[in-house]
């Protein structure tokens, strides 16, 4: 199959770069692949022919999106939009990733959200995405959403990396994590695996893609900074304590109800996830942290 990466030098997209490697693959990024520009998608479209899409461009700044609105909603609204038709027009496979914060997070954990619950974002990060999902719900586009939770690679930013780099630089500090907000940590390759199963089974559908069980982000620090073997104190604090330009929701755990049902799951406990993920990188993880 021949597979098209959108936003492919981000932290999902190099992953399903190299875990796709058995199918024909082409990874592109701004400014060679604009999915806001239609002659830039229907240059790259006609030239290479893919079977399928997979769109993990996004904009992804939740702080600046709150005042970057345009933009916010350009990359996640108008570029599925874009790809939608297209895919609808030469009947391509079109597979976008999407997010928990289109969840309000105002239920009890560890209840967690299905596909079947009522999406009311409450940022507009959250409004932008929850757009762009809807611009795919047309007749004649075959597709799949995949909803995905506190993402973490070996490429790119995430939390995981903003947390190594003030426990290796200044471990004396220590490190104060929220505990009063609660989700599914998710490894990119592990979601990589997962659209892979996707497109290969051609499972139209919303899904709920993220790791297994859940925890707090003090949870998922602590756990990390353990297997990491570093000597740097985590200790829990609230959100009350860590002012944010935008409102997080507090329970955000996902479950990945349909593709249970669809017996396509293939993701795992996020505690085993990130076992892994620290058995593979945690030399290169340590080297980017010290810079
Ligand atoms: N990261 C998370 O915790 C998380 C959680 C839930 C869901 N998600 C979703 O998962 C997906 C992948 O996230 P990620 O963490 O891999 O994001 P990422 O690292 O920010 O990658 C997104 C890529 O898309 C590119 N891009 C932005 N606008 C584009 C455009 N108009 N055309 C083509 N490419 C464009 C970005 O380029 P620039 O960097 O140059 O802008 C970047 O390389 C996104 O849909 C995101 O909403 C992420």
């Amino acid at each position: 199959m021949r597979i098209l990466i959108t936003g492919g030098r981000g932290q999902l997209g190099r992953d399903c770069r190299e875990v796709f490697a058995g199918h024909t693959v082409l990874a592109l990024d701004l400014p060679n692949l604009d999915i806001t520009s239609e002659a830039s998608v229907d240059g790259v479209i006609d030239l290479w022919k893919p079977d399928a899409i997979v769109n993990c461009a996004a904009y992804t700044a939740v702080d600046r999106a709150e005042h970057d609105e345009t933009k916010a909603y350009a990359a996640n609204r108008d570029g599925p939009r874009l790809l939608a038709t297209r895919a609808k027009a030469r009947d391509l496979f079109l597979v976008h990733i999407s997010t928990d914060y289109v969840f309000p997070g105002d239920r009890p954990v560890p209840e967690p959200w299905v596909e079947t619950d009522t999406p009311a974002p409450a940022s507009i990060y959250g409004k932008s995405k929850l757009a762009g999902e809807r611009e795919l719900d047309v007749e004649g586009v075959r597709h799949a959403i995949l909803r995905t939770a506190w993402l973490y690679g070996a490429h790119g930013y995430n939390f995981l990396k903003t947390i190594l780099r003030h426990a290796v630089r200044e471990p004396s500090k220590g490190l104060r994590v929220v505990n009063d907000q609660y989700g599914t940590p998710t490894w990119s390759r592990r979601l990589a695996e997962q659209i892979l199963a996707v497109v290969e089974a051609q499972a139209v559908g919303l899904f709920h893609a993220s790791g297994e069980g859940w925890c707090s982000w003090y949870d998922f620090a602590s756990e990390f900074i353990r297997l990491m073997g570093i000597d740097c104190e985590v200790r829990p604090c609230a959100t009350s304590e860590y002012p944010s330009a935008t409102a997080r929701p507090a329970n955000s755990i996902l479950e990945n109800a349909a593709l249970k049902r669809a017996g396509l799951n293939r993701m795992r406990d996020w505690k085993e996830d990130l076992a892994e993920y620290v058995s593979r990188y945690r030399d290169a993880l340590l080297r980017e942290a010290r810079g």
